[in-house]
C-alpha cells in the first residue's frame, strides 16, 4: 500500500520529537500502522542547518500554508501551538479534505467546537490526544475506554511545569522562579509560562477532560481557574503537617445541579496516589459508575512523552482512512447530535472542603470570634492547629480544616473574619479534596 504522507507543522520541542520518533521507530510504526508513515513536508522558522533527527530529506518551508495545501500531504500534524495561525492552518486543512492531528490544547479549547464541526462536514478526522495530559492515553482511555461508563467525576494533575515547580518547592525548599526558569530550559513550560503558573494550560486541560466524559461542549471560559503562584513555603509545610500534600489540581464533577469545571492548588490526603505523582509526572484519576477509579500516571510534557501521543494518532488516523465516516470514534466522545448543554456550575455554588491559615493577634477571645463566625456560617471545623507566635512578633498562626461547604458560604465567613479588628492581613484559602471512592 501506498505511504501515508505528513505535513508537519512546527519543528520546536514537539514537532522535532515527532519527525525524531516518526524517523527512528519507522519499522514497528508500519507494522502496526499496516503502512509507511513519512514526513514529505514541513514547516518551521528561523531553522538555519540545525535540522531535526527524521527531517534530512523533507522539504521545509516558513510557508505553513504551503504544507496545508499540498495536494500530496495526507495528515497534517500541527504542532505550532497557540491560537494563529494554528486555527486558520487547521480549518484551512479541514477544507482541503486532510485529516489533522494537533497536540494544541488552547486551540482545541477554544475553537474545538467549531474545528469538529467542520471535520465532521468534510468527513475528516481531527486528534488530539497530545493535547491532554502529554503522553498518557488519557482521551483514549475515556472516550473508548470508559464507554460503558457514567463519570461521575475527574480529578488530574495536568500541568507538569506546575507539579515540577510544587516537587521541588516541597522537596528541597527551592525557589519559584529558580524551578520555573529549569522547566523553561528543560522544554516543559509553555511559550508563555504564565500559562503554566496561573492554571490557564490546566484549564484547557480540563475542558477537553470535562467534554469528552460528559458530552457537552467545549466551555474554556466556564472553567473556575486558579494557579500555584500564591502558595507559600509556609503552605506547603502545613499541609504535609496535616498530612496532606499540595497538588495543583483540574476537577469537573457531574452533579445534580450541573457540571463543575475548576483548576486549583489542592490539598490531597498524602495516602492517596495520586498525592504522590511528582516532578513532570501526570495523572489522572477518574471515576466512574461501573468501573469504580482508574488512575493513569505518565509523563505530561516534554518532547518524547509528546511526540509519542502524537504519533499514536497518526497511525490511528492511518487506520481510519478505509473507515466509513459515520463509524468513526467521534471527536468528543458523544454522537454530535447527542452532545448536550447541561449547566456549567460557577464556582460560588461548588461544594468543597476547604484549608484556612490566619494570623491573629494573640490574646484572649479571638478564637471564639473566628470560630463563631464559622458556627454562623454552618460550616464544621475538621481540625485546627494553631501556632505560637514567632519571638517578637505578636501574631499567631491558626490553620483550620473544614468539612464540605458551598463555596459562596466560605466566602461569607472568610469576608466577616478579614473584618474582626484581631485579624491581620487577608485569609489564605485553599480547597481540600479527599478523592475517595466512597
Ligand atoms: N506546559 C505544559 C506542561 C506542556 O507543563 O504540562 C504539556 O502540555
Amino acid at each position: 500500500m501506498k505511504p501515508v504522507n505528513i505535513g508537519l507543522l512546527g519543528l520546536g520541542t514537539v514537532g522535532g520529537g515527532t519527525a525524531s520518533v516518526l524517523a527512528s521507530n519507522a519499522a514497528v510504526i508500519a507494522r502496526r500502522a499496516g503502512r509507511q508513515i513519512q514526513v514529505i513536508h514541513a514547516a518551521a522558522r528561523g531553522l538555519g542547518s540545525d535540522r531535526p533527527e527524521g527531517t534530512e530529506n523533507v522539504d521545509i518551508t516558513e510557508d505553513a500554508f504551503a504544507v496545508v495545501n499540498n495536494p500530496d500531504v495526507d495528515i497534517v500534524v500541527e504542532l505550532i501551538g497557540g491560537d494563529s495561525p494554528a486555527r486558520e492552518l487547521v480549518m484551512q486543512a479541514i477544507e482541503n479534505g486532510k485529516h489533522v492531528v494537533t497536540a494544541n490544547k488552547a486551540l482545541i479549547a477554544k475553537y474545538g467546537n467549531e474545528i469538529f464541526a467542520a471535520a465532521q462536514a468534510k468527513g475528516v478526522v481531527v486528534a488530539f490526544e497530545a493535547a491532554v495530559a502529554g503522553g498518557i492515553p488519557i482521551i483514549k482511555a475515556i472516550r473508548e475506554g470508559l464507554s460503558a461508563n457514567r463519570i461521575q467525576w475527574i480529578a488530574g494533575i495536568i500541568n507538569g511545569t506546575g507539579n515540577f515547580i510544587l516537587t521541588e518547592m516541597r522537596d528541597k525548599g527551592r525557589d519559584f522562579a529558580d524551578v520555573l526558569a529549569e522547566a523553561q530550559a528543560l522544554g516543559y513550560a509553555e511559550a508563555d509560562p504564565t500559562f503554566d503558573v496561573e492554571g490557564i494550560d490546566a484549564a484547557h486541560k480540563l475542558c477537553i477532560l470535562s467534554s469528552i466524559a460528559f458530552g457537552v461542549p467545549l466551555q474554556f471560559d466556564k472553567v473556575y481557574t486558579e494557579g500555584i503562584s500564591k502558595i507559600s513555603q509556609e503552605d506547603v509545610t502545613y499541609a504535609s503537617e496535616l498530612g496532606y500534600r499540595i497538588k495543583h489540581l483540574g476537577m469537573t464533577k457531574s452533579t445534580k445541579n450541573g457540571i463543575e469545571m475548576r483548576v486549583h492548588p489542592t490539598l490531597i490526603p498524602e495516602k492517596r496516589l495520586i498525592a504522590n505523582v511528582d516532578g513532570v509526572m501526570n495523572a489522572v484519576l477518574i471515576m466512574a459508575d461501573r468501573l469504580g477509579p482508574s488512575l493513569y500516571y505518565g509523563a505530561g510534557a516534554g518532547a518524547n512523552p509528546t511526540a509519542s501521543a502524537v504519533v499514536a494518532d497518526i497511525v490511528d488516523v492511518t487506520r481510519s482512512l478505509t473507515t466509513d465516516p459515520d463509524n468513526r470514534v467521534p471527536h468528543l466522545a458523544f454522537q454530535p447530535d447527542q452532545i448536550n448543554d447541561t449547566r456549567i456550575l460557577a464556582m460560588e455554588e461548588v461544594e468543597t472542603a476547604y484549608y484556612l491559615r490566619l494570623n491573629a493577634v494573640d490574646k484572649p477571645g479571638v478564637m471564639a470570634d473566628i470560630t463563631r463566625i464559622i458556627g454562623e456560617n454552618n460550616i464544621s471545623i475538621e481540625a485546627i492547629l494553631q501556632k505560637e507566635p514567632v519571638e517578637g512578633e505578636s501574631t499567631a498562626t491558626i490553620i483550620m480544616l473544614t468539612q464540605r461547604i458551598r463555596e459562596s458560604q466560605m466566602n461569607q465567613a472568610i469576608e466577616a473574619i478579614e473584618k474582626l479588628e484581631n485579624i491581620s492581613g487577608k485569609v489564605t484559602r485553599i480547597r481540600v479534596e479527599s478523592l475517595s471512592s466512597k
